[in-house]
């Protein structure tokens, strides 16, 4: 990573608002979650993220806009926390009378409309599981999740719906499919739920399932190096870490319009475009469409946005696209603006400071994380290329080999977050030998690399796997390789991340051929389409190499390593244990 770049020093007296955290040391040795918890409403004790994200602000301000959203088409819908309150009862209600029980995984695959967030709250307050995937997803990595998790039920969109049906039958614990037809205009079949209908019947009224801190809320999947992807499963005690980070990391005031680009399918989606805003009471934008600089930047201006946390992928794109784009919109209303989910290039961020008169502010967190645990803030000095420093209560560490700590600057080794805080994980569904090993002594293992330097500012090295970051969006490389060898031209298949300058990664795969197949464009364009249809575009391979056999150990694994290097035309390293 770079350092050259100056730092970006904060420059007080051009702050509108004063920052939530003005001192990070001060906070850092005053903190205590408990008196986090005491911003909170906590009923009893009991803990419901629905509740702190919506009952709790339709009490104290009910008339308050929770949600503006702007559709593909240009169509704008604002709800109120009253109307949220309502919405998430009634499905919460439909949820009930369907017979989905506490704990039940109830799956949302639809794109960015309100009912997607009526169905996660509503779950929440049924005491329920939500598992919201992303709605690019084919049909085989969402048959692999809900077989994973044991789903109950999926809710989903008429336009979505013949993936559901290609695998429903190899997914016996599914009870229930419920449409949301009427947005489309659609009638819903009788052999599914109709959304429309049994909302139309439920009650405005709900008693919350009472829920304490360490019941589960929301399951995330993501991926490893090896098998399948794992579900994450977080508890309601996480809105905690959501609450306090949206604070104070994000600097969320009460009058603030936030908008979160991410998808809820990413925990981004979920964690900061559900949980941090909606707890702070705060208005956010949710855009139903996709990418556009033009589009993203009108938005911006419409809604006169004033805090805006994006990914790397986009400030990229953006950059791409040029200065004009922002310079012809009026960006006045902007105070606050930060990026996750890959490294954020240096140049990034002084983009930021060019285009929009503000620098992008980095932070580091993942799925297992619920929240972020390292991050540049407001009233911090930014040094360009830096995911800045732990947020106060979290205590990052770098590890060497045999996990004890490292503390001389700028020694590369692992990154850990010393445990527990609220918003962990507290299992990979089904899989608590996997969760297990993601723990040594009092840290949790993070699987990236980093370095820390003499102020405390934490630098991102790399991934200390083969799973791939492609546009923030990780991607298990077994994942890949399996939908491959479905194909019956493939005997075997690598996938690796190859670097661009764009995604950060694409998806790349070396595929040997069965006997009596033969390389060939029309070969490769076949397999490609192959893959988008069984797993998705984000998820399937860009490029792809026939080559005559893989490198493997003589235990049969697939180096993937061994590919990368000689992709990138790096040393190959230690080839001892490689097959003859
Ligand atoms: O490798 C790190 C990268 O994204 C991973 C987490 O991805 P996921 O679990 O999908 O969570 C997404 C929500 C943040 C990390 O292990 N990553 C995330 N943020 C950064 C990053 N890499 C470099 N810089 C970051 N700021």
């Amino acid at each position: 990573m770079v350092m050259s770049h100056a730092v970006i020093q904060k420059r007080p007296h051009e702050a509108t608002v004063a920052p939530n955290l003005m001192d990070l040391d001060r906070l850092r040795s005053e903190w205590s979650w408990d008196a986090v918890r005491a911003e909170l409403d906590l009923p009893d004790g009991l803990v419901n993220q629905a509740h702190e994200c919506i009952d709790r602000h339709a009490a104290a301000t009910p008339d308050k806009v929770a949600m503006i959203w702007e559709g593909s088409d240009g169509a704008i819908e604002r709800y109120t926390f009253e109307e949220m309150r309502r919405q998430t009862n009634r499905f919460a209600n439909v949820l009930k009378r369907i017979g989905i029980q506490k704990a039940d995984r109830v799956f949302v695959f639809a794109d960015r409309i309100p009912e997607l967030y009526f169905a996660v709250f509503g779950t929440l307050k049924a005491g329920a599981i939500s598992a919201p995937l992303f709605s690019a997803f084919g049909p085989e990595p969402v048959a692999e999740r809900v077989r994973r998790a044991e789903g109950a039920m999926i809710v989903t969109t008429p336009h979505l719906l013949p993936k559901i049906d290609e695998i429903r039958g190899e997914l016996p614990s599914v009870r229930h499919v419920m449409v949301i037809g009427h947005r489309a205009g659609a009638t819903v079949d009788a052999a599914n739920l109709d959304y429309a209908a049994l909302m139309a019947e439920a009650s405005d009224d709900f008693v919350t399932e009472p829920t304490g801190a360490e019941d589960w809320s929301i399951m995330h999947f993501t991926s490893g190096t090896t098998g399948l992807p794992k579900g994450a499963a977080h508890v309601h005690e996480a809105v905690v870490n959501h609450y306090a980070t949206g604070k104070y990391a994000l600097d969320l005031h009460p009058d603030d319009v936030y908008w979160c680009t991410a998808d809820p399918g990413w925990v981004t989606g979920t964690s900061y475009g559900m949980f941090a805003p909606w707890s702070n009471g705060v208005t956010q934008v949710i855009y139903e469409g996709g990418f556009g600089a033009g589009r993203w930047f009108d938005i911006i201006e419409r809604h006169r946005v004033t805090v805006w946390y994006t990914a790397p992928t986009a400030i990229r794109m953006l950059m791409k696209a040029g200065s004009g784009v922002p310079r012809e919109r009026d960006l006045s209303s902007l105070r606050f603006t930060a990026s996750v989910g890959e490294p954020l290039n240096p140049e990034g961020v002084v983009w930021g400071e060019e285009a929009t008169g503000l620098p992008f502010h980095d932070n580091w967190w993942q799925t297992e994380t619920g929240a972020i645990m390292i991050a540049n803030y407001a009233s911090m000095d930014i040094k360009p290329g830096s995911m800045g420093r732990p947020f106060p209560g979290i205590t990052a560490g770098i590890l060497d080999d045999e996990f004890n700590e490292v503390t001389e600057p700028m020694r590369e080794g692992q990154l850990a977050i010393k445990t527990p805080w609220p918003s962990m994980f507290r299992t990979y569904w089904s899989d608590e030998e996997r969760y297990r090993s993601r723990f040594k002594g009092e840290w949790y293992i993070t699987g990236d690399r980093a370095k820390r330097d003499e102020d405390g500012y934490f630098w991102f090295v790399g991934r200390d796997d083969d799973v791939i970051n492609t546009s923030g969006h990780l991607v298990g490389p077994f994942e890949v390789e399996s939908a491959l060898i479905e194909h019956p031209a493939v005997a075997e298949a690598g996938v690796i991340g190859k670097p661009d300058p764009i995604a950060m990664e694409i998806v790349k795969a070396f595929v040997s051929l069965k006997d009596g197949f033969e390389p060939s464009d029309q070969l490769r364009r076949e397999l490609i389409g192959h893959t988008r249809q069984r797993l998705g575009p984000g998820v399937a391979p860009r490029e792809i190499d026939f080559i005559p056999s893989l490198p493997k150990t003589r235990s049969g694994k697939i180096m993937r390593r061994l590919l990368k290097a000689r992709e990138l035309g790096l040393p190959e390293g230690d080839t001892s244990t490689l097959e003859d």
